[in-house]
């Protein structure tokens, strides 16, 4: 049985005062037993998010990740950085990122830098709705899968620390979160294309996650945990979230 997860992305919203009262109200859930929290803040806040979220048992996350150490590259941020000041995860591959940036691209690179850099990276996947109504979901994975070097003959070892979140596009921001069995569909489709791997990583959902839907999506025996977008700056529903979560 994996410890339930739950990420908060807090994607480019929040200004030192709303987050340092984000921050107090969350405080909290780094001792509740029973789930992981994380959360992920926007670059410029994470070292002073930081030591405070380590020192009451929360874990920190960047949104976004250089596929390079260091150098010539401007306005990106390495991974060595993000460990140097007590980062834990990172997210890879989110949907908008994918759409708005081209970090489809990126991807294999960018997990193997977060590896090297003994980071945790949660690498996202899902088709957005023109795919899901072409019935083309699972190939979509599948080959977001495979351009992150995940399909086929990787070691265990090499990918310590793996998750991967399952967030549909269409689900994304839009109160329409995918229902219990579709989640838990394309978490076993993922689960199975990872092969001897697939045992090892959290899958979490995410896409629309309030209190209101997140037990019946954590009953699914594949999904395990979640990735919150608007709900996370939300001190009272992550809370919900968080102990549901916990209970599922
Ligand atoms: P919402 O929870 O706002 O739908 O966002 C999901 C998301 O993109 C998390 O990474």
């Amino acid at each position: 049985m994996r410890k339930p997860l739950v990420i908060g992305n807090w994607k480019m919203n929040g200004s030192r005062r709303s987050i340092a009262q984000v921050l107090d109200g969350i405080e909290p859930l780094g001792r509740q037993s029973g789930v992981e929290v994380v959360v992920c803040p926007p670059f410029v806040y994470l070292a002073e998010v930081a030591p405070r979220t380590s020192a009451v048992g929360l874990r920190i996350g960047a949104q976004h990740v250089s596929e390079y150490e260091s150098g010539a590259y401007t306005g990106e941020v390495g991974a060595a950085m993000l460990a140097d000041i007590g980062c834990d995860y990172v997210l890879i591959g989110h949907s908008e990122r994918r759409a708005l940036f081209g970090d489809g691209k990126r991807v294999a690179g960018q997990l193997a830098a977060t590896l090297r850099a003994g980071l945790k990276p949660v690498l996202c996947l899902g088709e957005d709705a023109e795919q899901r109504q072409l019935g083309e979901t699972r190939s979509v994975l599948l080959s977001q899968l495979a351009a992150a070097g995940l399909v086929g003959g990787r070691e265990t070892e090499q990918l310590a620390g793996l998750v991967v979140a399952y967030e549909p596009v269409w689900a994304i921001g839009t109160g329409n979160a995918a229902s219990p069995d579709d989640a838990q569909q394309a978490h076993r489709w993922i689960r199975e294309a990872l092969g001897a791997l697939g045992g090892e990583v959290p899958i979490l959902y995410g896409g629309s996650v309030m209190a209101e839907n997140v037990a019946e999506l954590m009953v699914q025996p594949d999904v395990d945990g979640v990735l919150v977008g608007g709900a996370s700056l939300r001190v009272g529903e992550f809370t919900a979230i968080c102990a549901l979560a916990a209970k599922a």
